[in-house]
């Protein structure tokens, strides 16, 4: 079979995200919103040693084993050499699901290599067992976004469900970098140890964060930017009081916001990472603001209509 792997073909790529609202309490089976990027993962496979599995060095410890369990899921014998190459646009590790986009082009390199055809969701399917090696207990909404583009509703289940969705009118957000980094697998980790320990005090905050999740759809299929932008700016609130935050996030929130934001929150895991805002008519000059108080910052523009 080795012999069958077509090297030439063996790259594929998966899209960066951005969780609209809901992230977490997808985790406890609460229905969340999130959008692909254009920024994203590219991978590209070459041939190694027999039963060699050589991975760009410094980037992450666990990248062997995730080839490793990328070459099992795809049906790829042990002996096939493999080694990784890694490139793409995206920052890691600052909530943007690069370790997501990674599974997700890691598995269609691997599938394009065999010439196996694969769907979107059995794409998903299998990277989200990637992404549990990165962080414990993915909920599959990154992997799902990541392998779809788009803007989509996802609930966890099972049975595991998502839907496309189409904008009422384009939306500009600014993603504000905060400088710091976060652990997915820790904040998410230890919100669910909390979480397990006094069910009676997280589960209300869940169900709050999903209704917000749910009115925001509305919102977005109708083009309602205020109120998309309330729903972003308390659901950041919940994040706070689950333990997510940080000063750092709180501070970009509460910047964005008195510089013309309709909204803003932490976007991903938290504890780190950058803040989403909403911008508005009223939000002219906000990149500008944020910059002379010292944030980077980038846009990202969901256009109207559009159902990938
Ligand atoms: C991370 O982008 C989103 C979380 O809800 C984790 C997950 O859903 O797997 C924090």
């Amino acid at each position: 079979m080795s012999s069958a792997f077509d090297f030439a073909a063996a790259s594929g790529r998966g899209h960066g995200k951005i969780i609209l609202l809901g992230e977490h309490a997808v985790v406890h089976g609460r229905p969340a919103l999130a959008a692909g990027l254009p920024q994203g993962v590219d991978i590209r496979l070459l041939g190694a040693g027999p039963g060699e599995r050589r991975v760009p060095a410094g980037v992450d410890a666990r990248l062997e084993e995730v080839l490793r369990l990328a070459a099992r899921l795809g049906g790829l014998p042990d002996e096939l050499g493999l080694a990784l190459q890694i490139e793409g646009d995206l920052p890691i590790a600052v909530g943007l699901g690069s370790s997501a986009a990674l599974a997700v082009a890691l598995v269609r390199a691997l599938a394009a290599g065999s010439s196996e055809a694969l769907d979107d969701t059995q794409v998903a399917a299998r990277a989200n067992q990637i992404e549990a090696i990165f962080h414990g207990r993915p909920s599959g909404i990154d992997v799902t976004t990541a392998a779809r583009g788009g803007v989509l509703h996802f609930r966890m289940g099972p049975p595991l469900e998502h839907r496309m969705l189409a904008l009422g009118r384009s939306l500009d957000f600014l993603l504000i970098d905060t400088g710091t980094q976060h652990s997915t697998a820790t904040t998410v980790g230890s919100l669910a140890e909390r979480a397990a320990a006094s069910p009676a005090t997280h589960a209300p905050l869940f169900d709050a964060i999903g209704t917000l999740a749910e009115f925001a759809e509305i919102c977005l299929l109708r083009g309602e930017v205020h109120g998309l932008g309330e729903a972003m700016t308390m659901n950041h609130g919940l994040l706070r009081t689950l333990g997510v935050s940080t000063e750092e996030l709180d501070a970009a929130v509460a910047a964005a916001l008195a510089c013309g934001a309709l909204g803003a929150k932490l976007t991903g895991a938290g504890g780190g990472g950058v803040v989403l805002a909403l911008l508005g008519p009223e939000s002219e000059g906000l990149a500008e603001a944020l910059a002379a108080r010292g944030y980077t910052t980038r846009t990202a523009r969901l256009a109207a209509g559009a159902v990938a």
